[in-house]
């Protein structure tokens, strides 16, 4: 037999996805360096479909049908460059290379563009959902060529979860690097919503002193609500498990220190490198390391709380604020995520179509959740409303003109500043700090939906929400509860929203000490005041 697919490491995912493939009726080639658990495939899941298992990598490729499609599914880092390494030697041009690891997307860019030299295409595809997901449908997020996804696309497509409208949580997202970068920021954010639910749950059980089984109630009642997603199904779950050794709640044994495996530091550095502010996700990453900081834990033990209970005088409006609190955050951070796939694509020159990002994180994937319809519906209006093709959202053209806009409208000031910036308008898609190397003047095109936070939809579910939200973070404080993400998800909602912000000292106070000059809000040009002579005000050369 031939095969259709050939899957390369039989670990939990590559499995999986191999079964996943037969199931549906593809002839699926198998490999992995120990031969033993390609045979421990076959004899568990061999009568699911058609598997080809071979021991040598040689055979693995001469089963597969022409052109070839090679799945890899290994460990993401020079583990992945070994096996393509290897592999490459046996395929021709023409011949297929999908990378279904958790890859950084640099590393695709880089690999797409070494395989493309030897006439081989390669697809670096985001795959979400863990074991479950990979075997009964995940979230696939390819990127690659429109050649390369004319081959691999339905194959993809037939293997991912469906949503309720039946559409395929799979999508062309856009060319090499683009789709391990929608994946790296969709564990941005479920780092981001893992850590504001871990919040809720800290408040709700010290405020009211309710026991995780009670709580785990709590949380399967919000999953009836607009909060209803897989993360807080499975939060309902894990608060429920009772440990069989002590007798205790599974949560009060488990050590509390949280671990990670990269994607979430590498979503919150390129966006330190793009400037865009996603504080959600950053502070998420952070209190994983602050968590995991023990020897200043221990050093902090020390350190007085200074702090009042909580006083609880109505324990159902406590619960029904904190639910509040979350959903707010919970747009935040997702508001904060979708900036930055927008950003990316507009520095990586990608076309991504963020409505379709929304609808393929539907089902399938970890941060699944009934909202991502109102995203999707979000973005799909804003394409319509400016004109555009939902596929040409975020176009070449368009991009190019955003990106001027984007690092002319917030420079730090070392290069010109267009007018509108210098009359202090809030531009869209500005932010500070980034990339100014590139700044190139004057604003161009928008971003259709600048913050999402701000599309009707969600503006007015989130404004329902901001006075519980407020409450929240004044109780949490006052309690010496720490939430990060509820804290800085206010903050952003508060910054954003500020008609002036305190930036203007900083200006000044740049240019006191370091000649940095400044924007004035009534006229064109940079400025410099002579802070050491008469403290006059110069235009700046
Ligand atoms: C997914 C998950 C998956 C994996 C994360 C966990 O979408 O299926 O995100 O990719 O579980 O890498 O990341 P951490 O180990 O960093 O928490």
């Amino acid at each position: 037999t031939t095969a259709d697919i050939g899957v390369i490491g039989m670990g939990v995912m590559g499995s999986r996805l191999a079964r996943n493939l037969a199931r549906h009726g593809h002839a699926v080639g198998i490999y992995n360096v120990t031969t033993a658990k390609t045979q421990a495939v076959l004899d568990e899941h061999g009568d699911e479909g058609t598997f080809v298992p071979a021991a040598e990598l040689a055979d693995f490729v001469a089963s597969l049908t022409r052109p070839r499609v090679v799945l890899i599914m290994v460990v993401a880092g020079p583990i992945t460059d070994e096996v393509i390494g290897n592999v490459k030697e046996f395929l021709e041009p023409g011949d297929i290379i999908i990378d279904g690891g958790n890859s950084l997307y640099t590393d695709t860019i880089r690999r797409e563009k070494e395989l493309r030299e030897d006439g081989l295409l390669f697809v670096g595809a985001g795959v979400s959902g863990g074991a479950e997901g990979a075997l009964h449908g995940p979230s696939i997020m390819p990127g690659c060529s429109d050649e390369a996804y004319g081959r691999v696309g339905p194959m993809l497509e037939s293997i991912a979860a469906k949503a309720d409208d039946g559409e395929a949580c799979c999508t062309h997202i856009s060319t090499d690097g683009s789709g391990h970068y929608v994946k790296m920021v969709h564990n941005g954010i479920e780092y981001a919503d893992m850590q504001l639910i871990a919040e809720a749950y800290s408040l709700l059980r010290g405020a009211l002193e309710l026991e995780p089984a009670a709580l785990a109630e709590v949380f399967r009642a919000w999953n009836t609500t607009e909060l209803e997603s897989y993360l807080i199904e499975i939060t309902a779950e894990v608060l429920d498990q009772v440990d069989a050794e002590t007798g205790k709640p599974l949560v009060d044994v488990i050590l509390d220190q949280a671990g990670q495996k990269g994607t979430g530091r590498w979503t919150v550095q390129d966006a330190l490198d793009l400037g865009v502010p996603v504080t959600g996700i950053a502070e998420a990453t952070f209190a994983r390391a602050l968590s995991s900081s023990v020897p200043q834990r221990e050093a902090g033990q020390e350190l007085a709380a200074l702090a009042e209970a909580w006083q609880v005088d109505d324990a159902d409006a406590v619960t029904e604020d904190v639910r509040k609190a979350l959903y707010a955050s919970k747009v935040v951070a997702y508001s904060q995520g979708f900036d930055q796939i927008y950003a990316a694509a507009v520095e990586y020159d990608w076309q991504i179509d963020l409505a379709a990002v929304a609808k393929i994180w539907r089902e399938g994937c970890i941060i699944r959740a009934a909202f991502l319809d109102e995203i999707a519906a979000a973005y799909a209006g804003a394409a319509k409303r400016t004109g555009n093709q939902a596929a040409d959202l975020h176009g070449a053209a368009e991009a190019n003109d955003a990106k001027v806009s984007r690092d002319g409208a917030g420079t730090t000031n070392e290069a010109s500043v267009d007018d509108e910036s210098a009359a202090g308008e809030h531009s869209g898609t500005s932010t500070p700090g980034a990339r100014t190397e590139d700044a190139e003047g004057s604003s161009g095109g928008e971003n259709p939906v600048p913050l999402l936070l701000a599309a009707r939809h969600f503006r007015e579910a989130v404004e329902e929400c901001i006075p519980a939200l407020r409450r929240v973070v004044a109780q949490a404080a006052l309690a010496g509860v720490p939430v990060p993400a509820f804290a800085a998800s206010l903050a952003y909602y508060d910054g954003v929203r500020a008609k002036r912000l305190p930036a203007a000292l900083i200006q000044g106070q740049r240019d006191f000490f370091g000649s940095h000059t400044y924007a004035r809000i009534d006229k064109p040009g940079m400025f410099h005041t002579q802070w050491a002579e008469d403290g006059t005000e110069v235009p700046a050369s």
